[in-house]
C-alpha cells in the first residue's frame, strides 16, 4: 500500500480592533498601540506539504494580489522556523485565501502563523510555543495574535499580548472596499493629522469590561479607532458606507485596523442580517461578510504526517 503524501492544514481567523490606541511614532518607526484585538469567524488556511524548495501557491478572492515570493509572511514563517532548527526550508505552502488582502484584518499576518504551525507540524520541528510566538513577534506586528486568537490586548507594538475575557459572542459585519490601504502609509497619515504631543496609548476601562460582560451596546459605545481619520483621509468613500451600515441599525461603525475594510457591530443575529443586507443593497462596498467573535487561534485541522 503506498503511504499518503504528508500533509497539514491550519485554520486562521483574520481580526478586527475594537480598540485601536495609537502613541507618537517611535525612533525606529513604529508606534506604541494599545490595541484590544478581537478575532473574528473569517478564515485563510495554509496547507503545508514537503517539496524540492520552497513554494507559495494562494488561490480565493485577492490571491492575485498576494506575492508569491519569499516577501510572503507565509514564507518569512518558514524560513525563520527552518533556521531556528538548522534545517532546510524547502515546503510547498498553498493559501486558500477569505481573508480580505490589504484590507486592516491581518490576512498576510494570519498566513504567517498558520504557515509556521503547519511546518513545525509537518517538519515534527515541536517548537514550544513561546518560541513560535518569538518568531510570530519578529514576522510582524499582528502575527503572535493571528497565533493566539481569542481577544488579547496588545501593547508595545502590538506583539506584547495580554489575554482578555470574553463573555459572550459578538455579531459583526464587514463591508470590504474596492481597493486596499497600505498600512504604513496610514500610519504616516496619522502622524501627519495628529502633529506633535500625541499622548502615550491606553486601554479603555470601560471597553474591556463591556468585553468580559459580553454586552454589545458597551462594547459600541466604548469601542475607538485612532487610525480611523487617517483611513478616511486616504479613502474618502469609505464615509459612505459608514452612513450605509450606521443607518441600518448597527451599533457601531469601525474601520478595521488600519482600512479600508469597515467593521460594524450588530445587536445580534436578526441585526446583523439587516445591516449585512443594507450594505449589500447599499453599492458602498465591493463584498459584506457576516461572522461572529470571538473565534479561536491557529488550529491544525487535519494532518496527515509520512512515516
Ligand atoms: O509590524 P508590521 O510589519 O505589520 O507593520 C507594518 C508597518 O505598519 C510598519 O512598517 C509601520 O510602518 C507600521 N506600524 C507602526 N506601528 C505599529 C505597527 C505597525 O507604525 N505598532
Amino acid at each position: 500500500m503506498s503511504t499518503p503524501q504528508p500533509r497539514v492544514t491550519v485554520r486562521v481567523p483574520a481580526k478586527v480592533n475594537v480598540q485601536l490606541a495609537v502613541g507618537p511614532a517611535r525612533p525606529d518607526g513604529f508606534h506604541d498601540l494599545a490595541n484590544v484585538f478581537l478575532a473574528v469567524g473569517l478564515h485563510d488556511e495554509v496547507t503545508a506539504t514537503p517539496a524540492e524548495e520552497l513554494r507559495i501557491t494562494c488561490e480565493g478572492p485577492g490571491a492575485d494580489q498576494v506575492p508569491l515570493d519569499r516577501g510572503n509572511l507565509a514564507a518569512k514563517a518558514a524560513t525563520a522556523l527552518a533556521a531556528l532548527h538548522g534545517r532546510s526550508d524547502a515546503v510547498h505552502l498553498h493559501i486558500a485565501k477569505n481573508i480580505p488582502v490589504a484590507g486592516g484584518m491581518a490576512g498576510g499576518s494570519a498566513d504567517g502563523a498558520a504557515a509556521l504551525l503547519a511546518c513545525d507540524r509537518l517538519w515534527g520541528t515541536a517548537t514550544p510555543r513561546a518560541q513560535l510566538l518569538e518568531i510570530c513577534a519578529e514576522l510582524g506586528s499582528d502575527v503572535p495574535f493571528s497565533l493566539v486568537g481569542g481577544a488579547a490586548l496588545g501593547t508595545g507594538r502590538g506583539e506584547r499580548l495580554e489575554p482578555l475575557p470574553v463573555g459572550g459572542t459578538f455579531h459583526w459585519v464587514f463591508a470590504l472596499a474596492d481597493g486596499g490601504l497600505s498600512t504604513p502609509a496610514v500610519f504616516r497619515e496619522f502622524d501627519r493629522l495628529a502633529g506633535p504631543g500625541v499622548p502615550a496609548p491606553t486601554a479603555s476601562r470601560a471597553l474591556l469590561e463591556a468585553l468580559r460582560a459580553g454586552d454589545a451596546k458597551a462594547l459600541a459605545a466604548a469601542a475607538s479607532n485612532d487610525l480611523q481619520p487617517a483611513a478616511l483621509s486616504l479613502f474618502p468613500a469609505l464615509a459612505d458606507t459608514f452612513a450605509a451600515g450606521t443607518a441600518a441599525g448597527a451599533l457601531a461603525a469601525l474601520v478595521s485596523g488600519s482600512g479600508p475594510t469597515t467593521a460594524f457591530l450588530a445587536a445580534d443575529e436578526p441585526a446583523a442580517r439587516a445591516v449585512a443586507a443594507a450594505l449589500t443593497a447599499s453599492g458602498t462596498c465591493r463584498t459584506v461578510h457576516r461572522t461572529t467573535s470571538p473565534a479561536p487561534g491557529a488550529t491544525v485541522t487535519a494532518s496527515t504526517l509520512g512515516r
